[in-house]
């Protein structure tokens, strides 16, 4: 392996501090699964438009190539080496249940977190047949759920067009051929081993062997984010009784993107502010003393269509799911209010 050229705009944290000491370090280091820092930074490599770059292929990975993912950790998520993660999933904690009451701006709410399987590989080191058997312990998991939760796995392999087209509309279905994730080891075998489950409401969804082996997801119209989180970590709860997820003391719950680590938790609105959406400056301010996130409607790298934004918590490491949840609240509270104030101008 040669220490890899970066165009010289490169921003991505990779291209920070992925210097050639660090290279020099890490290059002959490999985790149990075999994984290596060229596999890490493949897909800040290919992709140099990047904001990360970087992804785990296990647990290892983030002490092996402590020197590359320590730095990244530190600046994204403002956690250092010696904190340690403390998770809080009680919805009781949280101080508002919604933001919008009147249901004027907020179009819709989801809250997502990531989980991996204990003693599995990520997703950026799994094999084939591991990939499998993840499938088939998670889809068997989620066919003993219960009342509300209770749904469907469509695996995508022979899924038909018509039911694919269906879910993607809906908003439900990952799609194929993320460049990021593809550069990353992460569409391997595709499509075999993937899938989505959802309730029949569509309330209640789980993405099997996406970015991470499992994304639990709950998300409904409005902006009723208590609900929308109290049926999250009931499903949590249910699903921790059957499977072993992948966390530690120091980074909580294990994903394969580091952005992702800690509550692997992204608590998002979709919501309408157009006067805002005109004076960016403005909006950006406010969502940064938030910490908050802004994106386009149509996912990540997506862009905004009629003044409706993706308006998610940015900080997930060393902060726990409430937490996460009320970063998200005070900030959208924040926005309307702001929104309406432009209202009266
Ligand atoms: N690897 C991509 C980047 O660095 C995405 C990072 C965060 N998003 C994610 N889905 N993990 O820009």
């Amino acid at each position: 392996m040669h220490y890899p050229t970066f165009p010289k705009a490169c921003t991505s944290l990779l291209c920070k501090y992925f210097t050639p000491e660090v290279f020099e370090a890490l290059k002959e280091k490999r985790t149990g699964f075999d994984f290596t820092v060229a596999q890490a930074i493949n897909s800040g490599v290919e992709n140099p438009d990047s904001g990360i770059g970087v992804y785990a292929g296990d647990e290892e990975s983030y002490e092996v190539f402590d020197l590359l993912f320590d730095p990244i950790i530190q600046e994204y998520h403002g956690f250092s080496k010696n904190q340690s993660h403390q998770s809080n999933l009680n919805p009781d904690e949280l101080s508002t249940v919604n933001p919008d009451p009147e249901g004027e701006y907020i179009v819709s709410t989801r809250i997502r977190v990531g989980r991996n399987l204990k003693d599995f590989p990520l997703g950026p080191a799994i094999d084939k047949q591991s990939r499998l058997i993840a499938e088939k312990m998670i889809s068997g998991a989620l066919s003993s759920l219960e009342g509300e939760l209770k749904g469907e796995y469509y695996p995508l392999l022979g899924m038909s067009k018509e039911v694919q087209q269906d879910l993607i509309e809906d908003h439900f279905l990952f799609k194929e051929g993320d460049r990021f994730l593809e550069a990353a080891g992460l569409n391997g075998n595709w499509p075999e081993g993937r899938g989505i489950y959802h309730n029949n409401d569509k309330t209640f969804l789980v993405w099997v062997n996406e970015e991470d082996q499992l994304r639990i997801i709950s998300m409904q119209e409005g902006g009723d984010i208590k609900e929308i989180f109290t049926r999250l970590t009931s499903a949590i709860k249910q699903l921790e009784k059957q499977l072993n997820f992948s966390y530690n003391k120091h980074l909580g719950y294990i994903t394969s993107c580091p952005t992702n680590l800690g509550t692997a938790m992204r608590a998002s609105v979709h919501i309408k502010v157009p006067r805002l959406a005109a004076n960016m400056e403005k909006f950006k301010t406010i969502t940064d003393r938030y910490h908050l996130q802004i994106r386009g409607i149509h996912g990540e790298h997506s862009k905004s269509e009629g003044g409706v934004y993706d308006i998610s918590n940015r900080r997930r490491l060393g902060i726990t799911e409430v937490d996460a949840v009320q970063d998200m609240i005070d900030g959208v509270t924040a926005l309307i209010a702001a929104e309406k104030a432009l209202e009266n101008t």
